[in-house]
């Protein structure tokens, strides 16, 4: 399911600018710069060899707990388990003897968090809302719960919103119940802050 790897550093010359990039292989893929960043992760702009875009979630080992480790497992899981065009593909699944990596879909328009205090036409916030509707309710017909929704885990990628972040995400059986406190504080309800 997640396959092992030797993680391997490639640096490349522009023959025109003489500028230098400094690029990580894994796998089939390479990738450089920085485009974003979570609690656990760094995520970056990569490449396989034909030229294709993606986006590689790196997770330090060193950083993670049994029980975080147990997530990002099932976070593998259930991004494989969904197949929709509002959910990010998950692509491959690589560890190094430091490192966890994700290749993920790229979305080149980055998270909705980036988009607070601009103006959007009222045309574009309703195709996000109907879109944002469709996504929960693929993950409610997977009985997925994603536990940590919120702008910056909410992207777009050519006008079509995809839900990505699903380390802290589960699956829970009709006859189960969920009581597990978890997401960010700011994004949770009242009565569940209230405890
Ligand atoms: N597939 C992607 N395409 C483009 N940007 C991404 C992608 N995945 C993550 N990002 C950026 O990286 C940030 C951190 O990724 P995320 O999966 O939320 O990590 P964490 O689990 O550490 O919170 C996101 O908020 C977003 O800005
Ligand atoms: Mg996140």
């Amino acid at each position: 399911m997640v396959e092992d790897i030797e993680s391997d550093l490639e640096l490349e010359v522009d023959p025109k600018t003489k500028s230098k990039t400094i690029w990580k292989k894994v796998g089939a893929y390479r990738f450089s710069k920085e485009i974003g960043r979570g609690a656990f992760s760094v995520v970056s702009k990569g490449y396989d060899v034909e030229g294709n875009e993606y986006a590689v979630k790196q997770i330090s080992k060193a950083k993670l707990t049994a029980e975080q480790l147990k997530a990002l497992k099932e976070e593998i899981r259930i991004m494989r388990l969904v197949k929709s065009e509002h959910i990010v593909k998950l692509y491959a699944a690589y560890q190094s003897k430091d490192n966890y990596y994700l290749i993920l879909e790229y979305c080149s328009g980055g998270d909705l968090d980036s988009l607070v205090g601009k103006r959007l036409p009222e045309s574009k916030i309703k195709q996000i809302i109907s879109q944002l509707t469709k996504a929960l309710k693929t993950l409610t017909d997977h009985s997925i719960m994603h536990r940590d929704l919120k702008l910056s885990n909410i992207l777009i990628s050519n006008d079509i919103l995809k839900l990505a972040d699903f380390g802290v995400a589960r699956t829970l059986g009709s006859n189960q119940f969920a009581n597990t406190f978890c997401g960010t504080p700011l994004y949770m309800a009242p009565e569940i802050l209230a405890g």
